[in-house]
This record gives C-alpha cells, sequence and structure tokens, in this order.
C-alpha cells in the first residue's frame, strides 16, 4: 500500500507528459528529471544538451529563445530576467575587470547607471560618446577595449546611429558591437544587416507589448570571430575549468555560441538573472502579434509626430519622422519598415510639462515604452533625473522634453488628448504668467 504522503507528491505525474500542446505551455518546474546517471553527468559536462534546472533555462524559455534567434537571423540566445541583466550579461562576457567598453551617451538611463557606476566598482571602465560623432568611437578605442555598445533607437530622442560606420570602426578595433535593438525590434531593424554582432533586448517593452512581464534576451549573430585573436578573449579561447576543461571556441564555435554557452553557464549560473517560464510564455505570446502591433503603431506615430510638430507649445520633436537632410536619409535607410513608436517633443516653456503630464487622459503616466497602451513619462525628473544639465544637453534634451511611447489606441483620440492637452496647459501658463506680471507692476 503506497501512502498518502508518496500520492501526494507522484500520483498522476505521467499524465503531465506526452501532450501535444498548441500554444507553448509553462513549465513551471525548478528541476528535470535525469533519465539516468550517465545522462545527468553528459548534460553537466556539455557534452550533451539536457533540462536542468530553471535557473538557466526551461523548455518555455527555449522556445523564447530559438523564436528571437530567428527573428533576428541569429545562431543562439539567451533570455534573462529583465532586459538590465540581458545588457549585464552580455556585456560582462566581453569585458572582464581591467577592461573597458565605448558606448553611446544617449543610452537607456539604467544601461547608463551600470555603465558609470556598477561597471566601475567592478573595474570596467566606459567612455561615452556621441554616437553620432564616428571620430570620437574610434578616437576612445584603447588596447583593453572589448565591445562598442550602441542602442539602435536612442533614448529618450530616438536619433538613430550610423550602426554600418561603428560596426566597421567595431571590427577595425578588433572587437564586436553589441546594439540594444528594443525599441526598433527586429520587426523594424535587423541589426544583423548592418554589421552588428550581438543584439540585446528588453523583451519588458515592444516585443512582450503588453507591459506585463519583465525580459530580456541577448541574441549571438554568429558574425564575430573570437578566434582571431585568441589572447584577447581567454574566456572563450583557452580551457574553461568548471567543464573539464572544455575550450569553448573549440567546442562550440561561433556555430552553437560559445559566447552564449559561456553566458549561460557562468554568468546566468552563477549570478542568478533568471527567466521565469511564466514570463517567458508572457513574452512569446507577445511576439505572436509584434509585426502587426508595430505596424499600427508605426502609422499612428507618423500622425502624432505632424500633430504635434503643428503645436504652438511644442518647439522641437524628436523622432526621424520630424529630421531632415542626413539624418532623415540615415533614418530611412535603417528603418525602411516602419517607424519607431517612442519619441519626445520639448514644449515652448518648461513650466507647461507638469499640466501636460497630468492632463493627458489616454496616455498613462509609466516610467516603460512599448506598452499596447500608450504612455507618457518626464525624462529630467524620472528615468534620467540625476543626469546634470550636461548629461542632458549631451543626450540632445532638457528640461522640457517630455517622452511619448505610442500605443494601439486609435490615432485620433491620441491627436484629440495631445491638442486638448497642449492648449489647456499653454492657456493655465500664460494666465499665471499675466498674473505674476500683473502683482509686479502692482508692486511698489
Ligand atoms: C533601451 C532599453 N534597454 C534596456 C532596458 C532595461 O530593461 P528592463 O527594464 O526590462 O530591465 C530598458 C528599460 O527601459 C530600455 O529602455
Amino acid at each position: 500500500m503506497t501512502g498518502s504522503g508518496t500520492h501526494a507528491v507522484r500520483a498522476g505525474s505521467e499524465a503531465a507528459h506526452g501532450h501535444r500542446p498548441v500554444a507553448v505551455p509553462i513549465h513551471q518546474t525548478a528541476a528535470y528529471e535525469f533519465d539516468s546517471w550517465e545522462q545527468a553527468r553528459e548534460v553537466f559536462a556539455l557534452r550533451q544538451t539536457g533540462d536542468v534546472y530553471s535557473r538557466t533555462g526551461n523548455p518555455t524559455q527555449l522556445v523564447l529563445e530559438q523564436r528571437l534567434a530567428a527573428l533576428d537571423d541569429g545562431v543562439a540566445a539567451l533570455a534573462t530576467g529583465s532586459g538590465q541583466s540581458a545588457v549585464v550579461v552580455a556585456l560582462l562576457a566581453l569585458a572582464r575587470s581591467g577592461e573597458h567598453l565605448v558606448a553611446s551617451s544617449t543610452l537607456y538611463g539604467g544601461t547608463m547607471d551600470l555603465l558609470t557606476d556598477t561597471f566601475t566598482d567592478f573595474g570596467i571602465e566606459s567612455t561615452l560618446v556621441d554616437p553620432l560623432d564616428l571620430e570620437a568611437w574610434a578616437a576612445a578605442i584603447r588596447p583593453t577595449t572589448r565591445a562598442l555598445f550602441v542602442e539602435s533607437v536612442g533614448n529618450p530622442t530616438a536619433s538613430i546611429p550610423d550602426l554600418e560606420s561603428l560596426a566597421e570602426i567595431a571590427h577595425r578595433a578588433g572587437v564586436p558591437l553589441v546594439v540594444d535593438n528594443t525599441v526598433a525590434t527586429a520587426a523594424l531593424l535587423k541589426p544583423k544587416d548592418h554589421g552588428a554582432d550581438i543584439v540585446v533586448y528588453s523583451a519588458t517593452k515592444h516585443l512582450g507589448g503588453h507591459g506585463g512581464s519583465l525580459a530580456g534576451a541577448i541574441v549571438d549573430l554568429g558574425t564575430f570571430d573570437f578566434g582571431a585573436e585568441p589572447a584577447r578573449w581567454p574566456q572563450f579561447t583557452q580551457p574553461y575549468p568548471r567543464v573539464g576543461d572544455v575550450v569553448l571556441w573549440e567546442r562550440f564555435g561561433r556555430e552553437s555560441s560559445a559566447l552564449l554557452v559561456y553566458a549561460r553557464t557562468k554568468l546566468v549560473h552563477d549570478l542568478g538573472p533568471s527567466l521565469s517560464p511564466f514570463n517567458a510564455r508572457d513574452i512569446l505570446l507577445g511576439i505572436e502579434t509584434l509585426e502587426v502591433r508595430l505596424a499600427r503603431i508605426s502609422t499612428t506615430t507618423q500622425t502624432v509626430v505632424d500633430a504635434l510638430l503643428e503645436h504652438p507649445a511644442v518647439t522641437r520633436v524628436h523622432h526621424p519622422l520630424a529630421e531632415r537632410g542626413a539624418a532623415r536619409t540615415r533614418a530611412e535607410h535603417y528603418l525602411p519598415r516602419g517607424w519607431p513608436g517612442v519619441l519626445s517633443f520639448d514644449v515652448v516653456d518648461p513650466a507647461l510639462v507638469p499640466a501636460v503630464v497630468d492632463g493627458l487622459r489616454l496616455f498613462t503616466l509609466a516610467a516603460n515604452i512599448g506598452d499596447v497602451r500608450s504612455l507618457v513619462i518626464h525624462p529630467a525628473t524620472t528615468t534620467h533625473s540625476h543626469f546634470t544639465e550636461a548629461q542632458l544637453t549631451q543626450g540632445g534634451f532638457s528640461a522640457a522634453t517630455i517622452r511619448l511611447s505610442v500605443g494601439l489606441e486609435n490615432p485620433e483620440d491620441l491627436v484629440a488628448d495631445l491638442s486638448a492637452t497642449l492648449d489647456a496647459a499653454s492657456t493655465a501658463v500664460s494666465a499665471a504668467n499675466q498674473n505674476i506680471s500683473r502683482q509686479k507692476v502692482g508692486q511698489p
């Protein structure tokens, strides 16, 4: 007779096996049963693949990774618990203590904090340069530089860097170009087509698309040859002691991504920024509608940018659609499939900002982008609040800049909301200014 304690943990388990579900199931389990002692040993020695423990992966996450690798035409992907951890893991796989990175000065605030603060604590230095100043990128490279890092659509001004020239500069220096493609996603821009080697994502944004789950990913495009200068990359080209002195570059090379084997078995394993199976499934659902969402967001963004450009309270719109000359030509070259849904605009007087941000009904005030709902934020007092005046100027924005992330609402509703809010804010601020000047005139 089997006891009820045994039944409570064993009975019925077999019924979970052997189904052929159409939607990707959530494999909510911490660990996986090995077939045998021998299989367990082979998997741990990296001689066989297999599910082990959900810190370093699970079948739901594997579907997400294969889907992301396919979307970017990469050789492999590694999903993590947040975009932030994807950036951390990708860069730690390349640069170690005493080494150096060159990065754009217009990055997401969290990445800026990582590069200028936490990585400095770890002994990894970064030089930040104007993403459009190619000479500055080349001049910043040192013998210890291990990667160039840029966002394909800058934050918060949606500037578009010249990825092809940056890839050339990186490759001349013998290092990979790492591109954060969060805002564009592979639906709008494929970094591989422009010479990039590694792509990182905050999947929390457009990939997931519904603002429900944090997730991140690294995609290895399989283009960078870590074997060309082996002394520069000992982590891949020297024996890897934790798995029987395997040389990762010899065992996995580009095709099976030595880079991501190292990132998964060392960095994710040791640091633990794992993706939950539930969140992996949430992001997968989002990806299924990525192209249709971004097509709609792209056309709506065009309508929103046009309306903002015409409004008297707006002095500048930061978006490729508002650019002319070389910047516009560059944007058309890199974004032939649609316009990114993140933009910002400057109001005529920073005093308008609170009334605009609080007045909007269809733009939710939230520190996020890439949701089905339109969002608004004031970068200078939130996401970039610890930036100095000089850093704000270097990033191309100011205290008068408001960022929008366009969602799936009807374009005419969004434009009506923006116009009414900007009108009301302008009226309120000019009435307040008149009051102040009347008081001043009345002063003795
Ligand atoms: C461009 C970009 N990269 C990375 C991140 C970090 O991603 P997460 O918030 O998923 O950790 C963000 C977050 O806003 C982002 O906008």
